[in-house]
This record gives C-alpha cells, structure tokens and sequence, in this order.
C-alpha cells in the first residue's frame, strides 16, 4: 500500500481527481468503482467541474457502485442511486445505461441479483479503479466487520454501529437493515484502487487498517493483500499513524525516482 498524506481534504480530493482523470483520458473506456458516504463528494465536485470546462469526458466510462440497500427503490432520495444521481451523475456526460448499482427490490431474488452484478462486472473487462471510503468500523463497500475476505457481492446485515450513524437519513421504522454489498474478494480484484479516508473519525481505523493485522475484524485490512493501492489521508485521519516518517520518505524517494526515469 502507497500511504499518502496531503495537508487537507481539499488536497486529497485534487490528487484522487487528477488520478481518475489521467486514467480515462488514457482508456476513455475506463471501469470505474464508485463509493458514496461524505468522503467522496469533493472528489465528485472536482470531477463535474473538470467534466464542464471540457478537460475530461465520460461518455465511454463505465460505473459499478459498491453497494445499495436492500429494498430501497431507486426513486428514493435515501438510496445510493438517488444519491450518485443528485452528487454525480446528472452532472457528468456518463451514459446512464453505463452506470450500475447492486439494486435489489425486496421481492427479487437477491442471489441472482448478487450474481448478475459479478458477471455484469466481470463482462466488462473488471473495474480499473476502485474508490473505497472508510466506514469508523474499518468496513469497506458494506463489508462489517467478520466479513470474509473471500466474500462476492451478496446481502449483508448492518451493524448496529453502522445503523446509528445511517439513521440521520432514515425515521427508524423505515431504516433498512440490509444492502446488497460487493464482497471484498470482489473488491480485492480491481487493477487499482484509491481508498480515501479523511477526519479525525477515521484516524483509528486508518491505524488498524494500515498498521495492523490482517482480520475480518477490520476488512479494510485485507488492502494489504492488493498490489496497486493507494491510501489517501488528510492530516487528522493519518494522526495515529506510528510510522509517518517512513511514508513521507517513501513518496519522496519514489518522486526522485519518477524524475530520474523522466531524465532517461
Ligand atoms: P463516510 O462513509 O464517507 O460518510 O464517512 C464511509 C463508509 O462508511 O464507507
């Protein structure tokens, strides 16, 4: 894992622009993983305004969200596909045919749903980059902790932590329980993946995730098994982090070593 520390929210959400920009200016047929929570929308405003001067087109992209609730429509404003309409897509150029949520109405079959999402992910060449945010109990996608680092896309129960904080958006009689989720073995496939984490409610889970051991306990842990990942911290979510220095010294080496192979 790269661990990379910028000096603010702002600063973490210019960096991850610039990477997904590069990328679909690169492969305008790009697979892209979504997140939502309230750590991506910086990130999403950048990218509408890159999309509206003209410097960056999704018209090829194609979208896999991480995870939905489960039996909520999409005509809801509390579901995650109200939620990547309202932040996202209604302001980019995106096909909507393109964009894909693990939707699943309570009276389908929620293990054809979970199946067909794979495949759907899988007849698209697999996702190029995924975005990850971090849940305060280290999940990822909905993956609570206990989760397999096997796991597929499938529903999951949300933990009463998780529904506590979920419960702004819901009366507590209509808060859904489950979602349908990518599993983390899903995850673990994409080619690249940018996990954001910023404030201080995730400095103890970035310590976990990134200086801990691996355990379902804390699935955000299974990154360490991903070859191309790159964790983006602002200063209050890196602030338990014990080996800082070693970071910053790496992405220091690794510049020098950028500019060398550039001189080449
Ligand atoms: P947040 O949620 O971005 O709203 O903090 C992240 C998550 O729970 O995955």
């Amino acid at each position: 894992m790269d661990i990379m520390i910028f000096r603010s929210s702002e600063a973490v959400a210019e960096y991850a622009t610039q990477v997904i920009k590069d990328l679909i200016n690169k492969k305008p047929a790009t697979v892209l993983g979504m997140a939502t929570g309230s750590t991506p929308l910086l990130m999403y405003r950048r990218l509408i305004e890159e999309c509206r001067r003209g410097f960056l087109s999704f018209r090829e992209v194609t979208t896999f969200n991480l995870d939905e609730y489960y039996g909520v429509n999409g005509e809801d404003a509390r579901s995650y596909r109200a939620y990547m309409q309202r932040e996202f897509f209604d302001h980019i150029d995106i096909v909507p045919e393109n964009t894909h949520l693990p939707a699943c109405s309570s009276d389908q079959d929620h293990l054809d749903v979970s199946r067909n999402y794979e495949a759907l992910i899988a007849g698209k060449g697999g996702i190029d980059l995924q975005v990850l945010g971090l849940g305060q109990n280290g999940h990822i996608g909905f993956n609570e902790p206990t989760s397999s680092l096997g796991s597929r896309t499938r529903i999951k129960t949300l933990t009463q932590g998780t529904l506590n904080i979920n419960s702004q958006y819901f009366s507590s009689e209509s808060q859904p329980e489950l979602a349908i989720t990518m599993g983390i073995a899903t995850i673990l496939e994409a080619r690249q993946i940018l996990m954001i984490a910023t404030g201080a409610k995730k400095a103890e889970p970035v310590r976990q995730f990134v200086e801990g051991p691996v355990s379902t306990m804390c699935p955000a842990s299974a990154l360490q098994f991903h070859n191309n990942t790159q964790v983006l911290l602002d200063e209050d979510a890196a602030s338990l982090l014990a080996n800082r220095e070693y970071y910053e010294s790496v992405q220091v080496q690794k510049r020098q070593l950028a500019e060398q192979f550039r001189g080449i």
